[in-house]
């Protein structure tokens, strides 16, 4: 089938990406033409595992290109997926104006059938916008096109989202139109072979699924949140309780583990634009604004650490820092809780050497003006006479690192972990001070 992706951010490359692979002709669109040229280049804007191997693979086949032609795009495909950004306003609804500009370009340039499927998570009332842009477009061409929209959200993780995409647990589609509807059945088949997972909507309940998924999904990381922080207090471990009850099927092992808040580019934008949509709506979302408050408090939490067991005074220290992205197998760092406690500890007058596997440059791209940031070859080598270590991203290479090289090398032997990820007892063991998250210090 003929497809057009337009934006090639995280979620534009991979959906073009693993459509290709299907077999599917997908070209795929961005107005930032110095990301269509690097991967014209053969090179990717952004780190996803296997998503290179999987680009190269497909561009030599020619089933995936990459352009900033608007005409040839609109052009190529029957099915138009729009998957640009929806930053936050101020006010922290959602900015739509490049959702509206797809759509204008989309009336600008169609003739014949399209099918808009909007990938961008967006508030609900949003697929009713799009098609008006359209055919207020069309109108103005005196042209009688027909196009039906379609509301597609997207559920991958980052650093897992090739396999989200070709193996998803649901895919779920707004969709009010049967040519639509069928096409797009025709295009997920391969990807549901075993299992009938494609949930068929209205469009206003598809949009707004989005949203209650992300804020379900919040809400649980701040709740595991809030409580590792009373265990701690009361002599409890909140990896012990977190086994407890995830053992429980109503509750479930996963997302319960706490550490030092959410970030990333979704839960806390999706987070805020929710209540908006109910603020707007004369409703509000109680729990949710309870979820924003506790993860902001959050992301504080390795400071007060910090600030307790050196009395405050941190001016002069050097601290090494593992894991800059906002979770471990990407280089994302919008909204990395890295980022509040490397602003703290350089405000106090602290430097830090820090390590991270493939954030680094992005880092060094958001925060250029960090004086007193140097960045490491290797988790050992930013240690050196280092006042402490503090964990702030999951990685795997940092799981089982040699303690005594780090003792060494470190000239106090402190641990803060952001994300327990080592035994407190066997720390203590080898002769660490360690302070993880809602458990034993
Ligand atoms: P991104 O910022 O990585 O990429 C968006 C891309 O769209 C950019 O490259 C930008 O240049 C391009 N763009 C903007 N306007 C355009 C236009 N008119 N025509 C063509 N290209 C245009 O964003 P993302 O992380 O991929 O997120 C996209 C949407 O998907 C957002 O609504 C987000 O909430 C949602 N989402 C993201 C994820 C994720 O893990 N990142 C997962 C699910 C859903
Ligand atoms: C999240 C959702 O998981 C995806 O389903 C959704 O498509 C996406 O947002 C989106 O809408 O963009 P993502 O932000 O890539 O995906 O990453 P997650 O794995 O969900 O992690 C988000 C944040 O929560 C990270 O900072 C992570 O460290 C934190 N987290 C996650 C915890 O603190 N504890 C957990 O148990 C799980």
């Amino acid at each position: 089938m003929k497809v057009t992706v337009i934006g090639s951010g995280y979620v534009g490359l991979v959906t073009a990406t693993c459509l290709a692979e299907y077999g599917n002709d997908v070209l795929c669109l961005d107005v930032d033409v110095s990301k269509i040229e690097l991967l014209n280049q053969g090179g990717v804007p952004i780190y996803e595992p296997g998503l290179e191997e999987m680009i190269k693979r497909n561009r030599a086949a020619s089933r995936l290109r990459f352009t900033s032609n608007i005409a040839e795009s609109v052009a190529h495909g029957t099915i138009q997926f729009i998957a640009v950004g929806t930053p936050p306003n101020e006010d922290g609804s959602a900015d739509l104006q490049y959702v509206v500009a797809a759509a204008n370009h989309i009336g600008r340039h169609m003739n014949t059938y399209k099918v808009i499927v909007n990938k961008s998570t967006v508030p609900v009332g949003t697929g009713d916008k799009v098609r008006a842009v359209i055919a207020a477009q069309l109108t103005l061409r005196g042209l009688n096109a027909s196009f039906a929209v379609v509301a597609n959200p997207e559920f991958l993780k980052e650093g897992a989202a090739i396999d989200d995409f070709m193996r998803p647990d649901r895919i779920v589609m707004g969709c009010e139109d049967e040519t639509a509807s069928d096409l797009l059945h025709a295009l997920y088949a391969p990807f549901v072979r075993n299992h009938d997972r494609i949930l068929l909507m209205d469009i206003r309940s598809a949009e707004m699924t989005k949203y209650a998924a992300n804020a379900m999904l919040a809400t649980r990381i701040s709740l595991m949140n809030e409580l590792a922080n009373l265990a701690e207090i009361l002599g409890a471990d909140i990896e012990l309780v977190r086994k407890g009850i995830g053992a429980d099927p109503r509750i479930g092992y996963h997302f319960l583990y706490a550490g030092v808040g959410y970030g990333g580019s979704c839960f806390p934008k999706d987070v805020q634009a929710l209540q908006r949509t109910a603020n707007e709506n004369g409703i509000q979302l109680r729990v949710l604004a309870a979820v924003e408050h506790a993860n902001l408090a959050q992301k504080s939490v390795i400071i007060h650490k910090i600030k307790q067991r050196f009395a405050g005074n941190l001016a002069g220290m050097h601290f090494a820092l593992w894991g800059l992205a906002f979770k471990p197998n990407t280089d994302d760092m919008r909204d990395a809780p890295s980022r509040v406690l490397i602003e703290y500890l350089l405000a106090q007058g602290a430097t830090i050497a820090a390590y991270d596997p493939v954030a680094m440059i992005e880092a060094q791209r958001v925060m250029p003006h960090a004086t007193g940031l140097r960045y490491g070859e290797g988790p050992q080598a930013v240690l050196k006479q280092a006042d402490a270590l503090v964990v702030m991203t999951e990685w795997k290479a940092f799981r089982s690192p040699d303690f005594a090289e780090m003792k060494a090398l470190l000239s106090q032997a402190i641990i803060f972990d952001g994300r327990n990820l080592y035994e407190p007892q066997y720390l203590a063991k080898q002769g660490f001070e360690y302070y993880p998250i809602g458990r034993e210090q």
